[in-house]
């Protein structure tokens, strides 16, 4: 086996793959069943001959790649996962290669000095102070923290165990008691319930958030919620802000939540996941007035950011929060020695953990600040324009102006239809959508975050809705 030969015939496939999914000459998406692609793909074969080398290994990939979801097909609008960047792509090779699992300086100090320079920098994006590069100054004076997470779930989990902690340093080591509560919207991404679930504060008590009909937080009624928890004679772990939410793309209200919190006392948590890479646009950051009065904040970059998945960012106002958070004994990592960098182990759920900075920073890197910023502000004018068109057609129904790249519409039919016009795009294959619940009824999603995708490809995908349901689905 020659690694230079084999990755120069992976890396020739992956060219071709590109080549043809950009100009649209496979299918956006082709599901065949698990046992198909365990023949197709002879995955027990190899694994008993071990001969994933040369010829087979060619033939392996090109299968593989014939087999993928094309998330650079201009027909993908599924889901909010990023339009990888190739050089970014590199860099989870290399990371990959050398296996650099920094979580501790000495394991990787290219890799935790990048994640260092990147925490840091996105500090600078919110208005909080960055981290000093000389360890010895750490939490000698009031600045930012943060981390690079394995996904904004686990972000947005380490998060809440920070204000958890914060608010009642004792709960690590003894557990919790049954007075913990959090305030989130209904709209909230689930990984909000979860955390709750997982960290042992109880999804049942998430207190949900009153919203506009179109899932906003409601300024006016925060009280109530905190009333409700009050009278419950429960305590107030964190409040969840959507930036934006995950069904519509709306935005909360981050400034006017931030009163509310700073009056109350009460940690405010951003989940930026989608929506905090609004940060790097100066037209669209106003969504986000406010977010240096927040209290922690998630931005997933292989969301908008076009970051190979996965790579999410935890900040904390506050570094000595996060320090504090897990305070852990581990006689084989934590003890006194020669310190030149950081260990980021001690802000993270994960113990072996990857150079997620390096696939984030070369991503960013490559494309320039300028064009990251144009990147972001085409794909949300974009969204406005496939809103006027969609709103514009007298069989289509758009429940709400977009803010940010997604876009939720219904094609004037019954619940059951929109998932069934789903499943027949994707079985055509020329356009992969998503669809979601409003206010208890069904709607096709669109996320428009393929640097590829024109309004022509939104114009196309609204005749292919009508074409299905008119040769499928109408009576
Ligand atoms: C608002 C929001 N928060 C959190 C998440 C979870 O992020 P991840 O999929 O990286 O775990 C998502 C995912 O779509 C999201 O939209």
């Amino acid at each position: 086996m020659s690694f230079y030969k084999d990755g120069k015939k992976v890396l020739s496939n992956l060219d071709s793959y590109y080549k043809q999914s950009i100009n649209k000459e496979k299918k956006v998406i082709k599901q065949l069943t698990i046992s198909e692609l365990n023949e197709k793909l002879s995955l027990a074969a190899h694994l008993k001959n071990g001969d994933l080398s040369d010829e087979r290994l060619d033939s392996f990939i090109k299968k593989y790649l014939d087999n993928t979801t094309r998330l650079h097909h201009p027909g993908y609008f599924a889901h909010q996962v990023g339009i990888p960047h190739p050089t970014g792509a590199l860099g989870s090779l290399v990371d990959g290669f050398t296996n650099n699992a920094m979580a501790i300086y000495e394991m990787g100090p290219a890799a935790a000095a990048i994640e260092f320079f990147m925490v840091n920098y996105l500090l600078g994006k919110i208005g909080w102070k960055p981290m000093p590069t000389d360890i010895e100054k750490r939490l000698t004076f009031f600045h930012g923290g943060g981390v690079l997470t394995h996904g904004g779930s686990l972000a947005n989990m380490t998060a809440l165990l920070t204000a958890r902690n914060c608010l009642d340093s004792s709960i690590r080591e003894e557990g919790n008691p049954s007075d913990l509560v959090i305030l989130a919207p209904e709209t909230s991404h689930y990984s909000i319930a979860k955390a709750a679930g997982i960290i042992g504060i109880g999804e049942n008590n998430v207190i949900r958030l009153e919203t506009d009909p179109h899932g906003r937080v409601m300024v006016s009624k925060l009280n109530n919620a905190l009333q409700k928890a009050v009278d419950k004679g429960k305590r107030i772990v964190a409040l969840v802000a959507n930036a934006c939410s995950t069904g519509t793309g709306l935005y909360d209200p981050i400034d006017e939540i931030a009163d509310f919190c700073s009056e109350n006392g009460i940690w405010f948590h951003v989940d930026g996941a989608h929506g905090g890479s609004a940060l790097f646009s100066n037209k669209h950051k106003t969504y986000l007035h406010g977010i240096h009065r927040a209290d922690s904040m998630i931005i997933d970059a292989h969301k908008m950011l076009r970051t190979p998945t996965v790579c999410a960012a935890l900040l904390v106002k506050d570094a000595a929060a996060l320090d504090h958070t897990f305070e852990h004994k581990a006689s084989y990592l934590f003890h006194e020695k020669k310190q030149p960098g950081f260990d980021f182990i001690g802000q993270v759920i994960e113990c072996t953990k990857a150079g997620l900075g390096l696939r984030f920073y070369m991503t960013l890197a490559a494309i320039g600040e300028k064009k990251i910023e144009r990147y972001i502000d085409n794909a949300y004018a974009l969204t406005q324009q496939a809103f006027e068109h969609i709103n514009a057609q007298p069989d289509f129904e758009v429940p709400c102006k977009p803010e940010s790249n997604i876009l939720c519409f219904r094609f004037d039919a019954g619940d059951d239809v929109q998932i069934m016009l789903r499943d027949h795009l994707i079985e055509e294959g020329s356009f992969y959508i998503s669809c979601t619940e409003l206010n208890a009824r069904r709607y096709l999603r669109i996320v428009i975050i393929n640097p590829e995708s024109k309004l022509n490809d939104i114009k196309n995908l609204v005749t292919s809705i009508r074409q299905a349901f008119a040769t499928h689905f109408s009576k």
